[in-house]
C-alpha cells in the first residue's frame, strides 16, 4: 500500500524592486529646472534606465519608483507600465522629499512583506547588482549594504566597521556605527546607494526620527537594525560606482559608460570618418566630420564640419557645424554652430543654442539650462 505524501507549500515572497526617483536634484540645476535628474542622459540613456535594466537583469518582476509630484509624470511618461523593460512598474507619490527612510514607508503597501532591493535613481553601478541579489538570497541577512572608499566621505553616510574575523578571510568586519554625512568621518568607506532589505526594514524607519536636515535617513534606520541585533551584511564595491548629482560625476559617468560602447554605425557618413569605439544611431548624417570614440551621436543629429572627440553624448536631433567637441553630454535638440574653438567638459539642456560672433577662437565650458540661446559676442 502507498503511503500518502504531504506536501507543504511554503509561501515566499518575490524580491521586489524600488527605485527612488524623486528628490528636487538641487546639485544639477539648471538642467533640473525644468527636468527629473533621474532622466538627464548617460550615454544617451537616462541614468534611471541603467538601475531599471539592473533590476531586470537580476531577475525582479515587479518594481516600484518613487516619484516627486513635480517631476513624477515626466518619469512616468519615460519609463512607462515597464513592459519594454520586461518588467512591471508601479509608482509611489512621495508628496516631499523628507529622507530615504520616509520614501521606503511611503512604499510599504506596494513592499509589503516583501524582501526590496532599493536603488537610488541617480547612481550608477558597474555590473549591475546580480551578484549582490545572489548573495542576498543565499546569506538571508536582514539587511545587505554597500560600501566603497571615497576621498570625500562627509558628503554621504559612512560606515565603521570592525575588525574582520580571522576565520573568515577576505570578508570585511561587521558593521559597527553608520552615520549620515559625519563632520568628522571615522572611516572612508561611504554607503553606495544601492540597499537590500526584508521587512523588517519598515519597523526601523517608523522608530527613526528626522536628522538635522529634517530626512528621515535610511542610514539611521539601518543603524536601528544593528542596534537591534540584526545582521546588516557590508559589501565592498569593486568595480565603480557613481552618484551622478553633480556635473563632474555626469560628465563621469558618461566617460565610463562610454568607454564600454560597441561600436555601431548606422548613420550615414559623407567625407566623414570615425575613429575607436563610436555609435551613430539610424538617422544621423555626418558630412565632412570626425568622431573620435568613444562617443554616441544620436538619430537624426546632424553633423557638418565638426570634431566630435572622446568622452562626448551629442542627443537626438542635434545640429552641430563647424564646432569641436569634447568630453561632454549635449541633450536632445541642441544648436551648436561656428564655435570656431573647443567646447569641452560641458553639459548643454535640450534645445539650447549656442553661436560664435567673429572674436579668437578659444575654448568653452558651458552647463546651461534647458531651451537657452546663447550667442558669444
Ligand atoms: C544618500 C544617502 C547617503 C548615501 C548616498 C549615496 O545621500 O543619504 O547615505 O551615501 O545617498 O549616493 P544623498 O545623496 O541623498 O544626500
Amino acid at each position: 500500500m502507498c503511503e500518502p505524501h504531504v506536501y507543504i507549500l511554503l509561501a515566499v515572497q518575490p524580491l521586489k524592486g524600488l527605485i527612488l526617483s524623486g528628490g528636487k536634484g538641487t546639485r544639477l540645476r539648471p538642467i533640473t529646472h525644468t527636468s527629473a535628474k533621474q532622466l538627464v542622459p548617460v550615454a544617451n540613456k537616462p541614468v534611471l534606465f541603467y538601475g531599471i535594466e539592473a533590476m531586470a537583469q537580476a531577475g525582479i518582476e515587479e518594481v516600484g519608483i518613487i516619484i516627486a509630484p513635480e517631476t513624477g509624470q515626466e518619469i512616468r511618461e519615460a519609463a512607462g507600465d515597464g513592459s519594454k523593460f520586461g518588467i512591471e512598474i508601479t509608482y509611489v507619490v512621495q508628496d516631499e522629499p523628507l529622507g530615504l527612510a520616509h520614501a521606503v514607508l511611503t512604499a510599504e503597501p506596494f513592499l509589503g512583506e516583501s524582501p526590496f532591493v532599493m536603488y537610488l535613481g541617480d547612481n550608477l553601478l558597474q555590473g549591475g547588482i546580480s551578484d549582490l541579489v545572489a548573495a542576498f538570497r543565499e546569506h538571508e541577512p536582514d539587511a545587505l549594504i554597500l560600501l566603497t572608499p571615497v576621498p570625500d566621505p562627509e558628503n554621504f553616510g559612512v560606515a565603521e566597521l570592525a575588525v574582520p574575523d580571522a576565520a573568515t578571510p577576505g570578508e570585511p568586519g561587521r558593521v559597527v556605527r553608520l552615520v549620515e554625512k559625519p563632520e568628522k568621518p571615522a572611516t572612508d568607506l561611504a554607503l553606495v546607494g544601492v540597499y537590500m532589505f526584508t521587512a523588517g526594514i519598515h519597523e526601523a524607519a517608523r522608530a527613526i526620527e528626522p536628522s538635522a536636515r529634517g530626512e528621515l535617513e535610511i542610514t539611521d534606520a539601518i543603524q536601528h537594525l544593528v542596534d537591534g541585533g540584526l545582521r546588516v551584511e557590508p559589501h565592498i564595491v569593486r568595480g565603480w560606482w557613481k552618484d551622478t548629482g553633480r556635473l563632474e560625476d555626469m560628465l563621469e559617468a558618461n566617460r565610463l559608460i562610454l568607454d564600454n560602447l560597441t561600436e555601431r554605425v548606422e548613420g550615414e557618413l559623407i567625407d566623414s570618418q570615425v575613429d575607436g569605439r563610436v555609435v551613430i544611431e539610424a538617422g544621423a548624417r555626418l558630412e565632412r566630420t570626425t568622431v573620435r570614440g568613444p562617443a554616441v551621436i544620436g538619430a537624426g543629429a546632424q553633423l557638418c564640419d565638426c570634431y566630435i572627440g572622446p568622452y562626448t553624448a551629442i542627443g537626438e536631433n542635434c545640429s552641430i557645424s563647424g564646432a569641436e567637441v569634447e568630453h561632454s553630454i549635449l541633450l536632445a535638440g541642441c544648436t551648436v554652430s561656428d564655435l570656431d574653438g573647443r567646447m569641452e567638459s560641458s553639459l548643454l539642456g535640450r534645445n539650447v543654442t549656442v553661436r560664435r560672433g567673429d572674436r579668437q577662437p578659444r575654448a568653452y565650458r558651458f552647463m546651461v539650462g534647458d531651451n537657452s540661446d546663447i550667442s558669444i559676442l
